[in-house]
């Protein structure tokens, strides 16, 4: 139990104008499993996640929009929190870079850098590229001359500028790098030796004086502070460094564990402990480095057009499913591969079989067996040995691969558990032990043995899906202090004479076949294939045509009328719902002039079924139905009562 460690765990801050997607999701989803897990331990935590609010782009964006960076970004900053709610992350602090206290923190850290000698005047000729707000030298670019993050156009820069000597950390950042493990996974460490170190570290441009919208440097005001010098210092402003707002410094810094993905890996290992040091602060202990999650081997983004909304996702298969997905595919520190296929299957093989499975199973033999409370008589048999052997050394396991950031190894443990109680239940065969009432302290010890194990696997998942797993942990009857953490080491916890509760599915099991027809008629294809069809279809859009392909992106579902209301705010519509052989849909059709609610229930109807969903007059519509225009009347379009409800139309 670590009663007295404290524990600083931080994400990236995420540029508020990004549409947040899946692998957005990915590093703070991350963090907070391990801020939940380290909680769970004992530590005191310090989670913290917050927004990058200035810079020329944002600037930009707010002059497009009309209104100033600070509406903008106002306007806008909420978005991750809705999130990172939605996600049930659960964060201690919250920073935006336009907070007056971060603002005032910076302007006092540039001055502390000026004071000390580590920034000087210069003018800054190079590559800028505005969309990564990076500075590159011309042998970073890439194999076309562009930026080597996003491969867009760079451009010719000259302005006057401070400079920070990044240059003279050189030989302690080699160190730092290549004698601690301070960047994990280590040969991380060894690419930016060999990209950046070994090559001659170059000095930092850290003003800007092209743009206005960020921190003022308050030895010379027509200078912006560079965004990174300002986001990095989130991590300590956040804490109170130079400022009153916080007083955590002494409790929270060094962090233990900065997570970024690969992108922004060289500012964090190199810029950061630099300023670090010149600011005489102590490093962070931990730079964890993921990779990305791509979809189809391309970075998920919304400029290539490939972003996989969580709240889609999320509203569909649950959130916890999604955490789990997301951390139990990421390999350390490579990259992941997002598909549709993918995800549904693992749903499936490892939440609604094994998991979900194994407790169902659990619960109802404790229920069938014996009324849903245990007796007290035990009988050890062959078998239950090894299952606890593997059920007490998980904790220790699970404990250190979290402590390496490595979630998906984690959950791999915790999954093999669960996959063995699996294969205990066949072992055994309770059912047959049932049939003997000799068996009985037999048939108990074996059903014991499995509510046990449940009881530390989820317990232990519990900080990657902290919706689903205190309701399995109700199920078996867990208390609070039976999965006090120095418990989960151990195998007997939980009452002899436990009761059982049965509760719902936890993972209900996933149509494969109908779910990623689902998610590939949500989910943006490439950008490469949308601009081909874009352009095929420019042509044929002025002949009047469409092309059969675009015609197949609409899809036309048949269903059946439930139930139909006015909506109260309108003389024009109604509100249908629907059978639509799934999990049923509401739809706002302006039917109202030609139909009265009660004659629709009952009819067969065809409906636009991949419409992004809208609300009008204040209702949800989740798609559209078909009518055809008879004269001045209109006339919904009816299907034969045979046809089943969900049916493709083509
Ligand atoms: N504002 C900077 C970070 C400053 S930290 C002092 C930034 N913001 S971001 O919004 O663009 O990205 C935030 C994080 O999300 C970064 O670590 C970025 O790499 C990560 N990801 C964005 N797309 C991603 C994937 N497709 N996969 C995994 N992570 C990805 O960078």
């Amino acid at each position: 139990m670590k009663e007295n460690k404290t524990f600083y765990i931080t994400t990236p801050i995420y540029y508020p104008s990004a549409a947040p997607h899946i692998g957005h999701l990915y590093t703070t989803v991350a963090c907070d499993a391990i801020a939940r897990f380290k909680r769970m331990e004992g530590c005191k935590v310090m989670f913290l996640t917050g927004t990058d609010e200035h810079g020329q782009k944002i600037q930009q964006k707010a002059k497009e929009a009309g209104v100033t960076p600070k509406q903008y970004v106002d306007e806008i900053a909420g978005k991750f929190q809705k999130l990172w709610k939605y996600v049930n992350v659960d964060y201690d602090r919250f920073i935006r870079t336009t907070d007056d206290y971060h603002e005032t923190a910076v302007q006092k850290i540039y001055q502390t850098l000026l004071n000390k000698g580590y920034l000087y005047k210069s003018e800054y000729k190079g590559k800028y590229c505005t969309p990564c707000e990076s500075f590159w030298t011309e042998s970073q670019l890439d194999e076309n001359g562009k930026c080597p993050e996003c491969h867009r156009e760079v451009k010719e820069a000259t302005e006057e500028a401070y400079f920070f000597k990044l240059s003279a950390f050189s030989e302690k950042l080699e160190k730092l790098l290549t004698e601690t493990d301070f960047v994990q996974p280590e040969w991380r460490a060894k690419e930016l030796v060999n990209n950046f170190i070994k090559p001659g570290l170059e000095d930092v441009c850290v003003s800007r004086t092209s743009f206005t919208w960020g921190v003022k440097l308050p030895f010379d005001e027509k200078h912006i502070a560079y965004v990174w010098i300002d986001a990095l210092s989130n991590y300590i402003t956040a804490l109170g460094y130079e400022n009153d707002k916080y007083d955590d410094m002494k409790e929270f810094w060094p962090a233990d564990v900065h997570m970024v993905a690969k992108d922004i890996m060289r500012f964090h290992a190199l810029i950061w402990p630099a300023m670090l040091m010149a600011l005489d602060l102590p490093l962070p202990k931990k730079l964890s480095v993921h990779g990305y999650i791509n979809f189809n081997g391309v970075k998920m983004s919304k400029s290539i057009g490939n972003v996989v909304d969580p709240f889609v996702l999320g509203e569909r298969y649950g959130v916890d499913s999604i955490r789990y997905h997301i951390l139990r595919e990421m390999p350390f520190g490579s990259d992941s591969d997002y598909s549709n296929e993918i995800m549904i299957n693992r749903i499936n093989s490892d939440l609604a079989n094994d998991l979900g499975n194994l407790v169902s199973r659990t619960v109802a033999m404790v229920v069938k067996y014996f009324d849903g409370t245990l007796p007290a008589e035990r009988e050890e048999g062959e078998f239950d040995a090894d299952l606890k052997k593997m059920a007490v050394r998980l904790t220790p396991a699970v404990t250190s691969l979290v402590d390496e950031t490595k979630l998906s190894s984690a959950l791999t443990e915790i999954m093999n558990v669960v996959s063995r109680a699996n294969k205990y239940i066949d072992e055994t065969a309770p059912w047959i032990l049932a049939k003997d009432p000799a068996k009985r302290a037999r048939l108990a010890s074996v059903l014991y043995n499995l509510l046990e194990t449940i009881r530390i696997c989820t317990a232990l998942l519990t900080p990657f899906m902290p919706a689903m797993m205190p309701k399995a942990l109700e199920q078996i009857g867990a208390s609070k202090e039976d999965i006090s953490f120095e418990k989960l080491s151990v195998f007997g916890v939980l009452p002899a004479c436990v009761t059982v509760k049965k509760g719902d599915v936890l993972f209900p099991r996933l149509d494969v076949v109908s779910e990623i027809e689902y998610l590939n008629s949500v989910i943006a294809p490439q950008k490469e294939e949308q601009n081909a069809e874009r352009a095929e279809d420019e042509d044929l859009d002025k002949a009047g045509l469409i092309s059969i392909d675009r015609f197949a992106q609409v899809k036309l579902r048949t269903a059946q009328v439930v139930a139909c209301e006015k909506v109260a705010k309108s003389v024009k519509l109604l509100k249908l719902r629907l059978d639509d052989g799934r999990n049923g849909r509401q739809i706002v059709s302006g039917i109202a002039k030609w139909y009265k609610p009660e004659d629709l229930i009952g009819k067969k109807i065809v409906f636009v079924a991949n419409l992004t969903p809208a609300k009008l007059c204040g209702e949800l519509s989740e798609g559209m139905i078909l009518s055809c225009d008879c004269g001045d009347s209109v006339k919904l379009l009816t299907v034969d009562s045979e046809v089943p409800n969900g049916s493709t139309v083509r």
